[in-house]
């Protein structure tokens, strides 16, 4: 974040107060931050009595084994019967648990009685594939509803779901399939996107090929199209349809694993994040209800997240449905087929809470307000945001332009290892400020520490630690206990590190100010630079690369290359071109550089380390810092010349 935004955020003094009839029904009120504050796992307890219980748990907390913490420890429950047979149980089997939009403009409307025979169908087709409790389970979808159900299936029968996001590369799928040795895949013949149907099974064939672990691959039939078939391979229809509906759900240590998401960290090789059932459903569904201010009768709640980042398992899947709400979802791209259809589906459903992401909004923003203008978003009374630090502008044109400066905005900070929102208005409660996350939540500890871990204090920035246990927090890595204690809780010994830098304004309220690491934040989705060099130099052409996040006006940062080549190769026409798809083709469209420039040589320290500050200097416009560390002093002379002789492309 530059220096100038740094300053702008020290003098935002606009506060506002949330609305009066909000605030006095609001789920949340005041005295939760007292409750919590007298007694921090008193306060646990009673969010746990959310929940339906099997047994009831002995002990709230184990933090004997830290970092490895147990909740609710002796409990023993089902997460998907409380996501949805126990709201068909108390007479809500005709409530809507989802509205689906199709990218083509198919619909289906799915109640909670509904939502229970797909499951419980689909979880008798796990069983005659033989994949039960523990078994790793691969999810490669599309945004429909088959993807909800297949997480819960596997949530019902005890096995763990790694949900990959279907934008990643068959690379990236098969490294997740190889590390959580997945015995099963599920996906789609293909997803609707942009007006066509772009096929999935194929990186789906590519990746198993290389995956013995995997036993079968069960497909959906979404877009129709010619897929090739092989001996693992199961349509969905064919298994699933036919299923019973009767099964009875097993009840599960609050322990149990229920999912591992891939994130990623600041090496090349994705961090599998471990998060178990008990706490993690606990705490989904405490925030869930409060943060939104959900009253599951009346609202209709939109999060336009993909359930292959974490904000869809804990803010499509599990906290919304454990608190039996109504929800939209919607397959695909905002601009298909017009730059109104976000707007157009909340007219449509009578959207009461919507949850999206700064760079969404920034591009909203930029396609101009003639769109959200033609429909009518009265129905809306929350709106939220997640996945990176939203700027004063993109808040207020939030507030202005689709809240109709009537809903409270919260800015919700979070991460995959976190597992649900730490730090975030309660908007009945807070006077809200246009870029800030406010404060901690009642029953979380957070604080902000200089390099030797003294609390930094009002008006200062600092690390972002969170300082006590928290039920939704990460169990650990999958398969590397040794990164877990490394990466989160050696910075600063027994608290957690989260990786962003901080900092408290005069009045005490949190501006979050993005990574402190290498890991970029693009359109809110984490991708290291490490994973972005790597794929960069396993192209033929390449000898090295330096990569590194440049601010950017729609995607927060975009990935900004300095590569050099290797003798003998030639930077002619389309090589650059040749780079970003060989990137796309490595880890996914998403990691494509915006930029790549071809140097002579990357500066380096005189132990060799790559001097990133000095290339954002660059990718950013900027005069160049302080050089006088360089191996090679000349070094930056060479790459700007190189530049401005047109070495650059893209
Ligand atoms: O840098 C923070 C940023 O996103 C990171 C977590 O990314 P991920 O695990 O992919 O989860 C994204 C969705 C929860 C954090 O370390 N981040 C997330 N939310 C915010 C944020 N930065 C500022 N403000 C937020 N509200």
């Amino acid at each position: 974040m530059s220096d100038e935004t740094l300053s702008n955020l020290l003098h935002e003094n606009r506060t506002f107060e949330p609305p009066a009839t909000l605030a006095k029904n609001a789920n949340a009120q005041p005295d939760m931050y007292e409750d919590a504050k007298k007694d921090r796992l008193g306060f646990w307890d009673k969010q746990a009595d959310r929940l339906t219980w099997d047994t009831r748990w002995t002990q709230t907390l184990d933090w004997s084994k830290a970092p490895f913490a147990k909740w609710f420890v002796g409990g023993k429950l089902n997460v998907a019967y409380n996501c949805v047979d126990r709201h068909v149980e108390n007479g809500l089997g005709s409530r809507v648990a989802f509205h689906f939009e199709g990218e083509p403009g198919d619909t289906q409307t799915i109640t909670y009685a509904q939502l229970q025979d797909r499951v419980k169908k689909a979880a008798n087709a796990l069983i005659s594939l033989n994949v039960g409790k523990g078994d790793r389970v691969a999810i490669y979808m599309p945004m429909i509803p088959e993807a909800v159900v297949a997480m819960l299936a596997c949530a019902r029968v005890g096995a763990i779901h790694s949900v990959v996001f279907g934008g990643f590369s068959a690379e990236a799928l098969r490294s997740r399939i190889d590390d959580a040795q997945a015995k099963l895949v599920i996906t789609a013949d293909g997803q609707n996107r942009r007006g066509s149907a772009m096929p999935l099974k194929p990186a789906v064939d590519e990746a198993v090929a290389q995956t013995p672990s995997v036993e079968k691959v069960l497909v959906v039939k979404r877009t129709g199209g010619e897929v090739s078939w092989g001996d693992k391979d199961v349509w969905w229809h064919e298994l699933v349809d036919g299923q019973s509906t009767s099964h009875k759900p097993e009840a599960f240590d609050a322990e149990q694993p229920l999912f591992i998401l891939y994130t990623s960290g600041t090496t090349g090789q994705p961090k599998g994040i471990l998060h178990t059932s008990g706490g993690y459903l606990t705490q989904a569904a405490f925030t869930h209800f409060n943060v939104f201010d959900l009253k599951p009768e009346n609202d209709i709640y939109w999060c336009t997240a993909d359930i292959g980042w974490v904000t869809g398992h804990s803010y499509i899947v599990y906290g919304p449905l454990a608190n039996g709400a109504t929800q939209v979802i919607y397959e695909g791209t905002p601009d298909t087929p017009h730059k109104g259809r976000f707007w157009e589906i909340i007219e449509k459903y009578g959207v009461t809470i919507f949850y999206t992401a700064p760079t969404a909004i920034r591009t909203f923003m930029k396609w101009g307000k003639e769109f959200p203008d033609k429909h009518n978003l009265k129905t809306l009374r929350v709106l939220g945001s997640v996945g990176e630090p939203i700027n004063p502008e993109a808040w207020m044109w939030y507030r202005e332009v689709i809240g109709g400066n009537n809903c409270p905005i919260v800015d919700t900070w979070w991460q995959t290892e976190t597992g649900a929102i730490m730090i975030s208005p309660l908007p009945g409660v807070t006077a809200c400020k246009p870029g800030s996350a406010m404060r901690p939540l009642p029953g979380i500890g957070a604080e902000i520490f200089d390099e030797e871990a003294n609390a930094v204090g009002n008006g200062h920035g600092g690390y972002l630690v969170l300082t006590e246990p928290w039920p939704a927090m990460l169990r650990g890595i999958w398969g590397d206990e040794e990164r877990f204690r490394e990466t989160y809780w050696s910075r600063f010994a027994g608290k957690y590190f989260a990786g962003d830098g901080a900092k408290w304004d005069e009045d005490g309220a949190i501006w979050l100010l993005g990574r402190v690491d290498d890991v970029m934040n693009i359109s809110g989705h984490r991708i290291s630079t490490t994973e972005v060099e790597s794929a960069l130099v396993s192209h033929p052409a390449i000898a090295e690369a330096a990569v590194v996040g440049a601010s950017d006006e729609t995607t927060g940062q975009g990935i900004v290359a300095f590569v050099i080549l290797r003798s003998g190769s030639e930077d002619g026409e389309g090589l650059v071109k040749q780079l970003r798809d060989h990137v796309a083709k490595e880890i996914g469209p998403i990691a494509k550089p915006r930029q790549i420039m071809v140097v002579p040589e990357l500066p380096k320290t005189r132990s060799g380390k790559i001097m990133r500050r000095l290339l954002r200097d660059v990718a950013e416009n900027r005069s160049m810092g302080d050089a006088t560390t360089l191996a090679d002093p000349t070094v930056m002379n060479l790459i700007s010349q190189g530049l401005a002789s047109g070495k650059s492309e893209d």
